[in-house]
């Protein structure tokens, strides 16, 4: 086994318990390419990113650019926030989850840029990896969380991201 890898897991898993539900997200997020990995979004979360960011690709830049910027381990979120019922793109430090910025924020995609988990494919070339990833991501995974954090709703606010 990598060195580099075990140290870093030792050091990761300092931070057990939001550690373990930071990669139980990041799991379901990912899906090979024969089960649907980096298949365009449909529905209600695809209408939701359109209006909020422009398309999927500029939400995929913009995720990768503060992923790559974010300074030491960390990870890069897309969130909805369920009371303002508004898209968040995100970074937290170390093993800090999505609900550290904020209460009412739940991830819908979270990205683990820890070293390790790009440094067998990419070595330290972090952005590399932020641009690949997204051929392997599972929109399907993250339509589902929005769907039942933000669903059809006649009185949602002006300007949220949720359909009204
Ligand atoms: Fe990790």
């Amino acid at each position: 086994m990598n060195f580099v890898y075990v140290i870093e897991m030792y050091l990761e898993n300092k931070f057990l318990s939001p550690g373990h539900v930071n990669h139980s997200i990041f799991w379901k997020n990912l899906a090979p390419v024969r089960e649907g990995g980096g298949e365009p979004l449909k529905g209600s979360l695809g209408w939701a990113i359109d209006t909020h960011f422009g398309s999927l690709e500029a939400l995929a830049q913009k995720m990768s650019a503060e992923g790559a910027a974010l300074q030491g381990s960390g990870w890069v979120w897309l969130g909805v926030d369920k009371e303002l019922k508004k898209l968040v793109v995100e970074t937290t430090a170390n093993q800090d989850p999505l609900v550290t910025k904020g209460p009412s924020l739940v991830p819908l995609i979270g990205i683990d840029v820890w070293e390790h988990a790009y440094y067998l494919q990419y070595k330290n070339v972090r952005p590399d990896y932020l641009k690949n990833i997204w051929k392997v991501i599972n929109w399907k995974y993250a339509s589902e969380v929005f769907e039942k954090e933000c669903p059809l709703r006649l009185d949602a606010l002006p300007g949220a991201s949720c359909p009204l």
